[in-house]
């Protein structure tokens, strides 16, 4: 087994990358497959919809890129959810200066994250909203493509534009071969014309491209992190938890991956 490595992108905050990289993360659990979400992001959040408290967290995603500690040795496992998590904390922010002036700054998410490879079925990267040192690591990390969060809203299709702008740059400078798996549409609101004709749009201007899970606005995935559980622990039979399988469902189909009986 080599995990399927996705990171969660997008420069745009508040889009619902940190809800994707747990709730995907939790399905693809649920359907049978060994999972790490892997946060690289200062402000920690997919640590605390985990229910860690970021600041308790001593070895984590900085101490792997720094070569302080191996992400081995920092991964936090919940057997519950069938979870494991390498958790982030504000010390983060540092890598950012402290990589600067590094040869390898670009490949340190990928090389810390080689040694686990082996271990799992999905490796899912939780981005920051930047396209800072950290992001270029997400990417380069990125090996079998990104996973685009957009949220329903007026001009979305203008940031997928910046976007893929900046994946065609690192396509240029790091990483030739990196892919966009695909986009996600997020907090969908049915009664709303505007969702509509925006998935209608990023359809258009990215065909085939688009999952067909539409995520939509529920009150529910907003309230799971501050239990500390994803969706599936906390409603699973809430609109957004079903969305959430379903894109489950379709990242492991189109990845070849059977689905369990
Ligand atoms: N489908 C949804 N329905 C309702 N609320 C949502 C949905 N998806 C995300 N949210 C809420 O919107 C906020 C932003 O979501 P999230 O943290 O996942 O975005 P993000 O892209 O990771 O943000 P950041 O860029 O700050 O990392 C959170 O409060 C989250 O609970
Ligand atoms: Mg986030």
């Amino acid at each position: 087994m080599t995990a399927r490595i996705y990171t969660m992108v997008n420069q745009k905050g508040g889009v619902g990358k940190t809800t994707t990289a747990i709730n995907l993360g939790a399905y693809l659990a649920k359907l049978g497959r060994k999972v790490l979400i892997v946060d690289l992001d200062p402000q920690a959040n997919a640590t605390s919809c985990l229910g860690v408290d970021k600041h308790s967290v001593k070895h984590g995603t900085y101490e792997a890129m720094l070569n302080i500690t191996p992400a081995l040795k920092s991964l936090l496992s919940n057997p519950t959810l069938g979870l494991t998590l390498l958790p982030s904390s504000p010390a983060l922010a540092g890598a950012e200066i402290e990589l600067v002036q590094e040869q390898s700054r670009d490949t340190r998410l990928k090389q810390a994250l080689q040694p686990l490879a082996e271990r799992f079925d999905y490796i899912l990267i939780d981005c920051p909203p930047s396209l800072s040192l950290l992001t270029v690591n997400g990417l380069v990390a990125a090996k079998d493509g990104v996973i685009i969060p957009v949220q329903c809203e007026y001009l979305a299709l203008e940031g997928v534009g910046q976007l893929m702008q900046t994946l065609q740059r690192i396509r240029q400078s790091l990483f030739p071969a990196l892919k966009v798996r695909g986009v996600v549409m997020t907090m969908f609101e049915s009664r709303a014309h505007l969702s509509t004709d925006v998935v209608g749009e990023i359809r258009k201007h990215f065909p085939n491209q688009v999952f067909n899970a539409i995520v939509p606005r529920s009150i529910r995935l907003a309230e799971a992190p501050s239990y500390g559980v994803p969706i599936s622990a906390y409603a699973p039979n809430s609109t957004g938890a079903q969305a959430y399988m379903a894109l489950a469902k379709e990242l492991m189909t189109g990845d070849g991956v059977a689905l369990p009986e």
